[in-house]
């Protein structure tokens, strides 16, 4: 038995999350920039400006990210914080986890908008300082970091360097001396509190590389304040990312917070830094708290957590990236091909006579050199057609890159009209986050530009590479 090719309605290929959309250009509430829109003409724009035009200018791949938007987030991000622990009488610090995306026109938008910058290699150091970033708002993160990177960060007076195992102090102090200064630092707790997108585990210690054991903090907490040229802060904890509910960050909050009432006994604890991590949306299927939920929902265990250990609350931080740039992202393809691939329905009719269905593979210009993520972590993503709306009918579809290898996926489930074709221009929404920042050469594909788009007009705020930039770094060229 064979399904008909391309009818309306549910494919039995698709995933049970997906929805049949009623219209299959419509732009998914909360999975899009704040700007996109889908024009009169039918097609999308972004920040006032039409696909078609950034594809003319630019070419494709292209990764386009909404200014407004991601400085709208940050100043969110912070009012949120800002006013959930005023509730309960303490203060909040952001800052921005630039591994997400970070050039310097970024750090100038995350520093107006009044946060911090956290770097987790001497290259995000580099861009951050580059950028114009106080330094005193820069935190520094690694489980591994060089000796050079601890020494840049010390030099330029960066105001936290995050230790992560006992062996950094000597490192970090030994820095400090060098430069003449008192170092601010915390310490990264394994608090054993491992959040992933629908779920949290609580264990005693997460089997993972990062931070130090629970039991192990007061001796390295004791070795960082017997040093003169270390100033204890206090504790960081980053418990995942992608995350969607409250729990787990505030099983984190109580397991901190408890460490921390302990370590007062010795002297003093000015702040708690409880990571990033905070879900968006990539598809139809997730649903992220308002960024003031998880304020509030951190705040409120926190104040829970005080009154029952009897302590005085410190300076709380917290260092979210995808939230701030992921869904601000957007990227835009050129399709290239299209192939009709009939495939047997899982559980289908009798073994004998297996029932099949049509996924229409769709090829872009890009694929897992520009967003490794569903290669990576089978992560899911949407996409729409950008250059026109289609009066056709929605049939699934999978969005495949150029690469040389069946994992190279863009959207691996999602309704597209059946008419999309070659030459159209395909968006795909939320790639603000991750995307370029892991970005690669494979298949000697050069990185696409990024490009900043805001009332009408877009400008380039990181150059793409092209195949003689690639070659240039070859020595055995012929000329
Ligand atoms: N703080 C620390 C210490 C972190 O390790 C991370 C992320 C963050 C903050 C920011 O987390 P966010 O708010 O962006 O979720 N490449 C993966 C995510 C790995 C994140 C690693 N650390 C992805 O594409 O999903």
């Amino acid at each position: 038995m064979t399904l008909p090719a391309a009818r309306p309605g549910a494919s039995p290929l698709a995933p049970a999350w997906l929805r049949v959309p009623e219209d299959p250009n419509a732009l998914a509430a909360g999975v899009w920039s704040r700007n996109a829109v889908r024009a009169a003409s039918g097609e999308l724009e972004l920040a006032g400006v039409p696909a078609s035009a950034l594809a003319a200018e630019f070419g494709t791949p292209l990764y386009v990210v909404d200014e407004a938007d991601v400085r709208a987030r940050a100043a969110e991000t912070r009012a949120a914080f800002d006013a959930a622990m005023r509730g309960i009488g303490t203060t909040a610090r952001v800052y921005y986890a630039g591994k997400a995306f970070l050039c310097t026109e970024v750090v100038r938008w995350i520093a107006e908008a009044g946060l911090g910058i956290d770097v987790a290699s001497e290259g995000e150091l580099a861009v951050a300082l580059a950028g114009g970033a106080d330094p005193a708002r820069i935190g520094v993160h690694g489980n591994n970091k060089s000796g050079r990177q601890i020494a840049r960060a010390v030099e330029a007076g960066v105001g936290a360097i995050v230790i992560d195992s006992a062996i950094e102090v000597e490192r970090v102090a030994a820095a400090a001396a060098r430069a003449g200064r008192v170092q601010p630092v915390r310490l990264r707790i394994n608090s054993g509190v491992h959040a992933s997108t629908h779920e949290y585990l609580a264990t005693a210690r997460e089997d993972q590389k990062f931070g130090v054991a629970t039991t192990d903090a007061p001796g390295i907490v004791a070795a960082i304040r017997a040093l003169p040229g270390l100033a204890f802060l206090g504790l960081h904890s980053h418990i995942g990312s992608q995350i969607f509910e409250t729990q787990g960050f505030a099983e984190a909050a109580r397991r901190l917070l408890a460490l921390h009432a302990r370590l007062l006994a010795d002297g003093p604890v000015p702040e708690l830094n409880l990571g990033g991590g905070f879900g968006i949306a990539y598809t139809v299927a997730d649903d992220p708290m308002p960024i003031s939920a998880i304020a509030e929902g951190m705040a409120a265990a926190l104040a829970e957590a005080a009154a029952d250990l009897g302590v005085a609350l410190p300076a709380i931080a917290v260092e979210p990236g995808r939230s701030i740039v992921g869904p601000a992202g957007t990227t835009l393809y050129t399709v290239g091909t299209v192939k009709p691939v009939t495939v047997a329905v899982p559980d289908g009719a009798a073994a004998d006579e297996a029932a099949t269905a049509v996924r229409k593979y769709v090829s872009v210009d890009g694929g897992m050199s520009d967003n490794v993520r569903p290669a990576l972590y089978g992560a899911d993503y949407s996409a729409r057609i950008a250059s026109r709306a289609s009066g056709d009918h929605p049939a699934l579809a999978r969005v495949v890159g150029m690469h040389c290898e069946s994992g190279d996926v863009v959207a691996r489930d999602e309704y597209l009209p059946m008419d999309v074709g070659p030459g159209d221009l395909l968006a795909v929404p939320a790639t603000g986050a991750y995307g370029w920042a892991m970005a690669s050469n494979y298949n000697w594909v050069p990185r696409p530009p990024v490009v900043a788009v805001r009332d009408g007009a877009a400008r380039i705020i990181v150059r793409g590479e092209t195949i003689d930039d690639l070659l240039a770094r070859d020595p055995g060229v012929r000329p």
